[in-house]
């Protein structure tokens, strides 16, 4: 589609809980050892929300953030889009509650559930409303409580996850403008849904003993399956970014890939021959907190200093569902 608009990123902002939970920590609790999950995921610790925090309400300080830095009052916000897979409660929407919590009362509120690849699939969404020149203002949050559906007993799959938010303010500007999103690719396999799941079922067959019992309403994954489906997945979507806006790797500033594995995003590196010190990870400190990785690695980038105006970064992610995608930001 031709406009004459397009979205930037006006704003940013991210919070992660207090809580740190060391491998050390983990410890004491599973047959597990800071030298596996180390050496097999790059995670040295990762955040809790403590019992008053939850989706919405980390969704929260970062959406609050990124107003902040864009300049940009709540009651200027048009839409606001919380991408979870951990709400706060089935319904209403935890976008309805951040809204609430920010006053923001002129914008339409709604989740979407695409898991880890959420914020770029949400960006994704937000960028047509934006060119399509109806809205000014969108926030865009990647918020997750990951801790309130681990099994904490299940050494494979609570070892990675993490707690906390990012936002961006994504703003409507001018084709013309420098700064910008400058593509969005979003695709989901529902073929591969049994790969990482929460089956437990809601509205299939009611919360039910069964399923508690079975511990189905926390995260199932088959991790080697993934692992390979999600670097091939994740490698040929950026490749596609960099093809479809001309560029070359050279001509891209950083990789700020989804942190499910230090280990998945090497691999990716290592196939698009992307130098290993243009990419930015958060995993060793936060793990895996699936929709709210990218826009938390936005701002821990940009508070080290290693984004600056002209940048290029291209995000790839890869989720439960299977989803996967990619964009290019021109900062
Ligand atoms: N500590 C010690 N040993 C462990 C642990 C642990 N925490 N977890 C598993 N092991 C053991 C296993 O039991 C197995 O033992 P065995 O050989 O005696 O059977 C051995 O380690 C190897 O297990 P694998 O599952 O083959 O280990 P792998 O190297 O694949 O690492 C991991 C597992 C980290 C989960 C990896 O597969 C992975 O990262 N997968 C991808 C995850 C991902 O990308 N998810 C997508 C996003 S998440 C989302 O959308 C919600």
């Amino acid at each position: 589609m031709n406009s004459i608009f397009k979205a930037a990123v006006a704003g940013t902002g991210a919070y992660v809980p207090e809580k740190v939970l060391t491998n050390k920590d983990l410890e004491k609790s599973l047959d597990t050892s800071d030298e596996w999950i180390t050496t097999r995921t790059g995670i040295k610790e990762r955040r809790i929300a403590a019992d008053n925090e939850s989706a919405s309400t980390m969704a929260a300080v970062a959406a609050r953030q990124a107003l902040e830095s864009a300049e940009v009052s709540p009651d200027e916000v048009d839409m606001i889009i919380v991408c979870t897979s951990t709400p706060d409660v089935l319904f209403p929407s935890t976008a309805c509650f951040v809204q609430k919590e920010l006053q923001a009362f002129n914008s339409a509120a709604y989740d979407i559930s695409a898991v880890c690849s959420g914020f770029v699939f949400g960006l994704s969404i937000a960028e047509q409303y934006l060119k399509a020149g109806r809205y000014e203002n969108i926030l865009v949050i990647g918020s997750e409580a990951n801790s309130r559906i681990v099994d904490w007993s299940d050494r494979s799959t609570c070892i990675l996850f993490g707690d906390g938010a990012g936002a961006v303010l994504l703003k409507r500007v001018e084709q013309k403008e420098s700064i910008g999103v400058l593509s969005t690719h979003i695709y989901s396999d529902g073929s591969l849904s049994d790969l990482i799941v929460v089956p437990g079922a809601i509205g299939k067959a009611g919360v039910n003993k069964k399923d508690i019992d079975d511990k189905n309403y926390f995260i199932k994954m088959s991790g080697n399956a993934t692992f390979k489906v999600a670097v091939k997945r994740m490698s040929n979507v950026i490749l596609e970014a960099l093809e479809y806006n001309n560029l070359k790797i050279d001509d891209v500033d950083h990789l700020i890939p989804h942190q499910a594995n230090q280990r998945i995003v090497s691999a990716v590196a290592e196939k698009l021959n992307f130098p290993e010190e243009k990419i930015i990870m958060t995993i060793q400190k936060y793990g895996n907190t699936s929709a709210a990785s990218i826009p938390i690695g936005f701002e821990d980038a940009k508070r080290a200093g290693k984004i600056k105006p002209g940048d290029i970064s291209v995000l790839g992610v890869v989720g439960a569902g299977l989803t996967w995608g990619s964009a290019v930001i021109k900062w």
